[in-house]
């Protein structure tokens, strides 16, 4: 027996939990996590397309990492990576980045650095599964690197991003995938009950949504992502480096079926469901996702705006829905099952190990495995009729001095 894996306390507050009452307004970096553990609609289970996400933006990663390293040659390095959550993609990039600073060290015959890694989630993140995933982590880069690597330190953050997470000037390099199209809140506007609700029969942004309701979830990205470039600005140093790949789109029309399709097809199951008197039409009209996929024009205005960051990439790129289609880089996952299901039935999947939480804390988890099956016909249909992928924006900024 390894007393320092078996060994833990129990958990939780116990019975005082259930006693807790449910917040009316959905408290997002309460209520938001990803599906925890390793179980069949875990996240850790259901992340290809994340997974393919960070693996085309790796040579943006690669290069600024090593543009960092060799214009400083530091002792030690200290790394971020913001939204971490928990699964095979948790310690993927860091362990990239590690891979790529200790085969520079090798070529330029020097000490490979101390490495300081920092994983940040919110609070509700499944850290256990991370924790207990670092002892295994940990031997790997010993055995495979030798002696004389790191040694690296590795700490879990729980807390929002949308904040300081670090002290001044203590970050070298961050790093976030697929995390930051997540709004801190539902835009105000649209989160207070009203008689007639602003966004009728939708959960996010749509073509019949008023144009307040397009505004009102600007303005929340817009507060969102100066308030995200002025802490990490606070954290890193002059000339660290930060790359961020997170959902965006193409067009400058926010209500192109890029950014709204999901959703609407997610709503879609919902309406059929309210029409079945499963669920209550308010409950629809009420609830709206803390979302928001921006343009490449929204995201450089920011970073402008908010002025401490110099913009040295920004990639556009395209993930299919069904990240298995066609690839042979999923192996893994196609062998654990998920190639007997329908392209419908994994994007189901996809979408149910994230957004559970949320829509399962205001429709009630009874509903989850009802609103996925139909979920998972309606995309089967769309995506025989339409070619269906998410756009992609990858940003490599520089902090100025
Ligand atoms: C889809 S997962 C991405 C996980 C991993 N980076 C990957 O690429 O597979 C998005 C993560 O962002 C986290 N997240 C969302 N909003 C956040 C915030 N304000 N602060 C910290 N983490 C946040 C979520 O909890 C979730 O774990």
């Amino acid at each position: 027996m390894e007393v320092h894996q078996v060994f833990l306390m129990n958990g939780g507050s116990g019975e005082t939990e259930a006693m807790q009452v449910q917040p009316k307004v959905m408290e997002v970096p309460h209520v938001l996590h990803m599906n925890g553990g390793c179980g069949e609609t875990s996240y850790a289970k259901n992340s290809v397309v994340q997974n393919k996400i960070i693996s085309i933006a790796k040579p943006i990663i690669e290069e600024a990492i090593l543009d960092l390293y060799c214009n400083t040659l530091p002792k030690s390095l200290a790394i971020a990576d913001l939204g971490c959550s928990s699964g095979p993609n948790t310690l993927l990039v860091i362990s990239e980045i590690i891979d790529t600073i200790h085969e520079k060290c090798c070529l330029l015959n020097r000490p490979s650095p101390e490495f300081q890694v920092f994983l940040n989630d919110l609070p509700a993140n499944d850290f256990n599964s991370v924790f207990r995933s670092l002892p295994a982590f940990q031997d790997k880069l010993r055995q495979e690197k030798g002696a004389h690597f790191g040694p690296c330190f590795i700490s879990g953050v729980p807390g929002s991003f949308y904040g300081r997470l670090f002290p001044d000037q203590s970050l070298q390099f961050v790093h976030s995938s697929s995390s930051l199209h997540w709004l801190s809140q539902v835009p105000p506007e649209l989160d207070i009950s009203t008689i007639t609700p602003l966004n009728k029969q939708k959960i996010f942004i749509s073509k019949t949504s008023p144009p307040s309701v397009i505004k009102a979830y600007f303005e929340q990205f817009q507060r969102d992502f100066s308030l995200f470039l002025k802490s990490r600005s606070e954290e890193i140093v002059p000339g660290g480096r930060m790359v961020l790949a997170f959902v965006g789109r193409r067009t400058a029309d926010p209500t192109s079926e890029e950014s709204c399709h999901q959703w609407e097809l997610l709503a879609h199951a919902l309406n059929d469901m309210v029409l079945e008197g499963i669920v209550e039409e308010e409950k629809v009209d009420s609830f709206n996702a803390p979302y928001y996929s921006p343009s490449p024009d929204e995201l450089k205005s920011e970073i402008e705006k908010q002025g401490s960051f110099a913009l040295d990439q920004l990639e556009v790129f395209e993930v299919d829905w069904d990240a298995t289609n066609g690839d042979d880089g999923v192996s893994e996952y196609v062998q654990s099952g998920i190639s007997k299901l329908t392209s419908g039935q994994r994007v189901s999947k996809t979408i149910r190990a994230v957004v559970e939480s949320m829509i399962g804390h205001h429709f009630g988890e009874e509903i989850m495995d009802d609103l996925f099956q139909r979920y998972s016909k309606i995309v089967d249909q769309y995506m025989s009729e339409n070619v269906c992928k998410y756009a992609n924006l990858v940003i490599s900024v520089v902090r100025k001095a």
